[in-house]
């Protein structure tokens, strides 16, 4: 297999797994997020995502984005990533994620964005 495909289901080196939807000829896509964690105290619920892979040159090894909307807290997460072929042929999503938490006040924005990375696997 040479071709990466988004559409399908993803599960992280945190647990948390994503179901992607078909992709269209735009390259927008639509899917739900379970994150295995969170920052907040509150029950964890399933979340949409909405993104876009570039599709312009139809690569191999597309790159892509999408958001977060979490339906359980006021953050929002982005996140961008390739999805790759490795040696084995098994798909994987490098990603790279910022996290936006909402706070009350100006004086607070410094400490209320959060980074890190991510890395998907194909899940059954
Ligand atoms: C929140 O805590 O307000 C929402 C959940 C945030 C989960 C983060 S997003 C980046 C990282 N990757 C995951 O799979 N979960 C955490």
């Amino acid at each position: 297999q040479t071709k990466c495909v988004l559409t399908g289901f993803w599960i992280n080196e945190l647990g948390s797994n994503m179901t992607i939807n078909s992709v269209n000829s735009q390259g927008e896509f639509s899917g739900l997020y379970h994150t295995a964690v969170t920052a907040t105290k509150n029950e964890i619920k399933i979340s949409p995502l909405q993104g876009s892979q570039h599709h312009k040159n139809k690569p191999n090894q597309p790159t892509f984005g999408f958001t977060v909307n979490w339906s359980f807290s006021d953050s929002t997460t982005v996140f961008t990533g390739q999805c790759f072929v490795d040696e084995d042929g098994k798909e994987i999503l490098r990603t790279t994620w910022l996290l936006r938490q909402e706070v009350d006040d100006l004086k607070d924005d410094w400490k209320a964005t959060s980074i890190g990375s991510n890395v998907f696997t194909r899940f059954l």
